[in-house]
């Protein structure tokens, strides 16, 4: 760990993201000044770090004097920057250099919407089903990832490493590892499931998936069973690759790929304090209640979900539990709401679309069955919620329910947990299909997320467990939300990395 306690890399870090840790933008009504030089447009804003990935790296390449490069997406994004995409921020410090790359409107359907959203996602959760393999989507892919390495390439060195971020690129480790100077460490971290082979036979390109994965170094997954079925698809789909499965290795094409699982945390402490500034969340509450004008009595015992509005997040069977739990249980109906907070999340994707539109629809057809005069069952809101309001929230609900059918970690689930700081049994319901569950799961209460009854007696018990045994619970949940926090993952990564960085013996030929 570094001097001030946070973790330190050990090589100059050029991180790779789809999203860009920050988004220049004109008119916005909040954000903080730009601070883009004083020839600079006054009417630009930005908009600082929001969600665990890029609030938690952010600091870590600030230190480091690092790169980052991301697709630039925001409107005034390449007024403020150079002729390469470049641009120091944060705005007035000015402590690393992030590049955007521009992408044409035909690449970011292709690319995003096409084969990272309608075929890596859905794929990686176990819903092949929803796999749409249009044409073209693979070579925008290709080309994208093509874009992002080159610019790797340009800022690269000896000393660099290279770490990039998710299911956006696959293909972009093993071209870097091809244009790079041997010593240049390639390592990546996977932020959703690996399904099982079973799954990722019907992967297009499949084989060119694995062959770019494997251009790395070091490849991090979040639980043991993500690692195993990625080797596991190696020996089957990859024949040439020798996997060592104990070693947790790859060898392919003179690349040695460590695999390993490290499980990513949140700012524990960030939340904490933050839920410890904001009060309690009735404020909050209260604007959402009279925004959307629902009668409520100010006692209520409050249940909160907080998700994007995706298919994978188990919405609809969530709802139906509410409903059931309701029907069974009429004294709880006007003493129990629940908030279901959503974020909308690649609309122009069909299926997304139509999943909104199914969520909305139940949330309606539930609060006409059961709303009365004096209360309504669920309170729904697609409004941004600033971060304090959020953890505001948060330190409210008495209990939190989250129900995916598959999530690589989940970490509303631990940033709940982490806000939760007034020791009066605050409750989680945690599926036992998310990766999270793995560290939380013994002191949760767990859902199966398709067992529909399951889920509304759970409810029930969570909200008749004596406030010792709730109490309990959640100290222990926190001790581990704080032990395994952001920090934590990234010294586990740094870590790896430094035993593998300048390492003359892990890679064949180098
Ligand atoms: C998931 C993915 C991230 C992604 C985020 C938001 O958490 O693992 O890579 O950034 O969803 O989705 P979006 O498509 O809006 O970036």
């Amino acid at each position: 760990d570094g001097r001030d306690g946070g973790p330190v890399c050990p090589g100059s870090l050029i991180v790779v993201s789809n999203r860009q840790p920050y988004r220049h933008e004109y008119e916005s009504a909040d954000g903080v000044d730009a601070g883009n030089g004083a020839n600079a447009d006054p009417s630009i804003t930005v908009d600082e770090p929001t969600g665990g990935l890029t609030a938690g790296l952010d600091p870590v390449v600030q230190r480091t004097d690092g790169t980052w490069i991301a697709w630039g997406d925001g409107d005034a994004d390449f007024d403020v920057a150079d002729e390469d995409g470049c641009v120091a921020v944060p705005p007035g410090e000015e402590a690393y250099t992030l590049r955007r790359i521009d992408l044409p409107e035909e690449a970011v359907d292709s690319y995003y919407y096409g084969f990272s959203n309608r075929v890596l996602w859905p794929l990686c959760h176990g819903f092949p089903e929803l796999v749409e393999d249009r044409a073209n989507d693979f070579e925008w892919y290709r080309t994208v990832n093509e874009q992002f390495a080159d610019a790797v390439a340009e800022h690269a060195d000896e000393d660099s490493i290279v770490w990039f971020q998710d299911y956006h690129f696959a293909l972009a480790p093993r071209m870097v590892r091809n244009a790079v100077a041997p010593g240049t460490t390639v390592a990546q971290f996977w932020h959703v499931p690996w399904p099982a082979p079973s799954t990722f036979r019907y992967c297009p390109a499949g084989g060119n998936v694995l062959e770019g994965l494997l251009g790395n170094d070091l490849l991090g997954f979040h639980v043991d069973r993500y690692v195993d079925r990625f080797l596991e698809s190696v020996e089957r789909f990859l024949p040439a690759a020798r996997v060592d499965r104990k070693g947790r290795t790859v060898h392919y094409e003179g690349t040695t790929t460590r695999v390993v699982a490290t499980p990513m945390g949140v700012d524990a402490a960030g939340y904490d304090r933050e839920a410890r500034e904001v009060g309690s969340g009735a404020g909050v509450l209260e604007s959402l209640r009279s925004e959307y004008d629902v009668p409520h009595p100010d006692d209520a015992v409050i249940g909160l979900g907080v998700d994007r509005l995706d298919y994978t997040k188990g919405i609809p069977e969530r709802l139906a539990a509410l409903e059931r739990f309701f029907e069974r249980y009429p004294d709880w109906r006007g003493e129990f709401t629940f908030v279901q907070k959503a974020t909308l999340s690649r609309t122009d994707i069909p299926t997304y679309e139509r999943h909104g539109d199914l969520v909305r629809s139940e949330v309606e057809r539930i609060n006409s069955r059961f709303g009365t005069d004096d209360w309504q069952p669920v309170i729904y809101t697609e409004d941004y919620l600033e971060e304090a309001e959020l953890c505001a929230l948060y330190r409210h609900a008495d209990l939190l329910v989250v129900s995916p059918l598959v999530d690589g970690m989940n970490l509303v689930a631990q940033e709940y947990v982490a806000a939760s700081v007034d020791d009066t049994g605050d409750t989680l319901l945690l599926s036992d299909r998310v990766g999270a569950h793995d560290l939380l799961g013994s002191h949760a209460i767990t859902i199966d997320p398709s067992d529909i009854d399951g889920m509304a007696e759970r409810i029930a018990d969570a909200l008749e467990m004596p406030i010792d045994e709730r109490r309990r619970r959640m100290r222990t949940l926190r001790d581990r939300v704080f032990d395994a926090d952001i920090e934590r993952w990234m010294s586990a990564q740094f870590d790896w990395m430094r035993r593998l960085h300048g390492d003359p013996s892990r890679s064949g030929g180098r």
